[in-house]
Order: structure tokens, then sequence, then C-alpha cells
């Protein structure tokens, strides 16, 4: 039996961002979280993680609902019609739900008091709901690798996907103006800096790429995934031992295109405030044209200042 361990960190109050309210900079890693991040940190660092588990831990805007669509169906490859009716938050445990507070309830709740009527709901709905779980449990978080549990590699499967950075910030823009008028300069800059929320692009990245010859860590790209989604299904039905065939490996591509999940409302997160689709153009390159002169020299710059630092032969070098 694993003990508790305290979460090695500091807080520093930070203000307040858009509608995430108050936000705290955890450092050292100097990652930015809403406030009430800190009453869950050391219960997701102290996770109980199991052998089937399945991670998601990405970035947030790199793809992640598209991959956990894609990994709910190769895991669910016989009841695939459920994610037309489900929705997402209720088919996976998305932790950071306990304290990013723009996601709307999807019955966490009352499924939480019928299973266990003495649990408190400051302990977290989603994390308890996921503690309490039988079956295989597919969980996402937008958490870096230095705030999750140290052993879940050692645990269980992660699988992380990564986006240029540049379409990354841009897809976060229209994300944000969906919750309301969100000014372009003040994306940009807060993103550069590592003040939006979940803090630094470059620090998620490298905490997953420094990790990257684990067996149980399985990067994948999303440009790689938008240019050839077959061979990432294979390459991922050999990583999570799905043991899926040819066929039913092009049912799970069809079942997770832009348009299938665009078109059925249950197959992407829904927030509370949020106006539109959640899905934008899905295109590589979407940033392109978007950023007046200036301000797009600056994110050139800040790419090819960082990304050598993560490693010289990096993805996004160039
Ligand atoms: P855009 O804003 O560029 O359209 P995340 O899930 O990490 O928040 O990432 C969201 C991005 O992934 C959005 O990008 C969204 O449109 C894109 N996306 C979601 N599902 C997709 C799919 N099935 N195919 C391609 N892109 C998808």
């Amino acid at each position: 039996m694993t003990t508790h361990r305290e979460i090695p960190v500091t807080y520093e109050d930070q203000g307040n961002y858009l509608h995430y309210g108050k936000l705290v900079l955890v450092k050292p890693g100097n990652t930015t979280l809403p406030i009430s991040y800190k009453s869950f940190a050391n219960i997701i660092y102290n996770f109980k993680y199991r052998r089937d588990d399945i991670c998601l831990f990405t970035f947030p805007k790199s793809g992640t609902v598209w991959t956990a669509g894609i990994i709910w169906a190769m895991t669910h490859i016989g009841e695939l019609e459920r994610a037309m009716t489900e929705s997402l938050n209720s088919r996976v445990f998305y932790v950071d739900n306990d304290f990013v507070h723009s996601f709307k309830e999807h019955g966490h709740r009352e499924k939480l008091k019928n299973l266990c009527p003495d649990a408190k709901e400051e302990d977290g709905l989603v994390l308890q709901l996921a503690a309490l779980e039988k079956g295989r449990r597919l969980i996402w978080s937008h958490l870096p690798f230095d705030l999750q549990n140290p052993d879940v590699l050692d645990e269980c499967k992660v699988v992380s996907v990564m986006r240029h950075p540049k379409d990354n910030l841009f897809s976060r823009y229209v994300f944000n103006n969906k919750f309301g008028s969100a000014d372009l300069q003040f994306i940009v800059e807060t993103f550069l800096t590592g003040r939006a929320v979940h803090g630094s692009y470059w620090h998620h990245v490298n905490e997953t790429w420094k990790r990257r010859d684990h067996p149980n860590l399985h990067i994948m790209f999303y440009e790689d995934m938008k240019a050839d989604i077959m061979s990432e299904l294979k390459k991922l039905n050999v990583f999570l031992g799905t043991n899926l065939t040819e066929d039913q490996l092009k049912r799970v591509a069809e079942h997770t295109t832009f348009n299938n999940m665009k078109e059925h409302p249950t197959m992407a997160p829904s927030f509370v405030s949020f106006k539109g689709s959640f899905f934008h153009t899905g295109q590589v390159g979407s940033s392109k044209g978007q950023f007046p002169p200036e301000l797009d020299a600056q994110v050139d710059a800040w790419i090819k200042e960082n990304a050598v630092k993560v490693d010289p032969a990096f993805r996004y070098v160039s």
C-alpha cells in the first residue's frame, strides 16, 4: 500500500482571469490554475491508478476531445451508439472538472449521491466517481506530469497529444471567445507568459517529452492524426493492446471524424455560458493569417526560442 504524499508545491495568487475567476501560480513548475485546484492537488497527486486505466494527459486545445473519442471508441467497439446519447463527460473521467468550473453538470452530483450517500462534494465529484468505478477507466486531465501522481506511468498507460503551438494558441483564442469577448492581444500575451489557465505550453510539453521513452507513454501529434488517422490508430491499437481488426479501426476512424463529432453534441464537452460549437475548423495551419504581423512575429520568436529547449530535434522547432 502506498502512503499519502504531500505534493511538493507552493502557491502564489495571480488575480482573476476571464470566466475562470481567481487563479494561482503553482510552483516550482509555474503552472497557472484556478484557485480551487489547491483543494484537489493532493487528491490528484495521490490518486490510485489501476493496471487497465488509460490516462489522456494533454495541454488544452491539442486534440484532446478527438483522442478521448477515439480511445473510448477503441475500448467500446461493440457499443459505439452509446456515444450518440451519453455525454462525453459521463463516459470519461475529466478530473480537472472538479476545479475548472466552466463545465456543465453531467449528473455527477446525483450519481455520486446514489453510489455513496456519505461522500463529500468537496473531495471532488469526478475524482470520487472515478475511484468508485469498477470498469475500465479513461481518465483525462490537462495537468502537466509534475502535478500528477509520480507513479502513474508505472501503474497504467498514458496517451498524450501535442499540437503546433501557434494553432494551439489560435484554437484557445477562438474557444475563449465563445465564453464572451476575449481580446486577441491579451490571450496571446497570457499564453506566451504561461499565465493562461493550465499554464505554459512548453512546461506541459517538456514534462511529457522528457518521459517519452517510458513504455507506458504514447505521444501522438495532431498533425499526424490529420494526415493519416488509420496509421495513428494502428499504433494506438498496439500501444493499448486493444487488438482491433482493420475494419474495426476503420469504424473508429469514421465514428470520430470531425463532421461526425461536430454533428453529435454528446461527443464533445458542454460548458456553462458557452456560445456555438466546441469545434472550429479542426485544421492544421488554422492560425495562418489570423494574427496581425507584429503579433505573428512575436509568436514565431517565442516558438523558436522555446522549442529547442524541449529538444533540438523537437517537432515544432521549425
Ligand atoms: P480548432 O479550434 O482548431 O478547430 P481540445 O479537444 O484539446 O480542446 O482541442 C480542440 C481542437 O481539436 C479544436 O481545434 C477542435 O476543432 C479539434 N478537433 C476536435 N475533434 C476533432 C476531430 N474529430 N478531427 C479534427 N480536429 C478535431
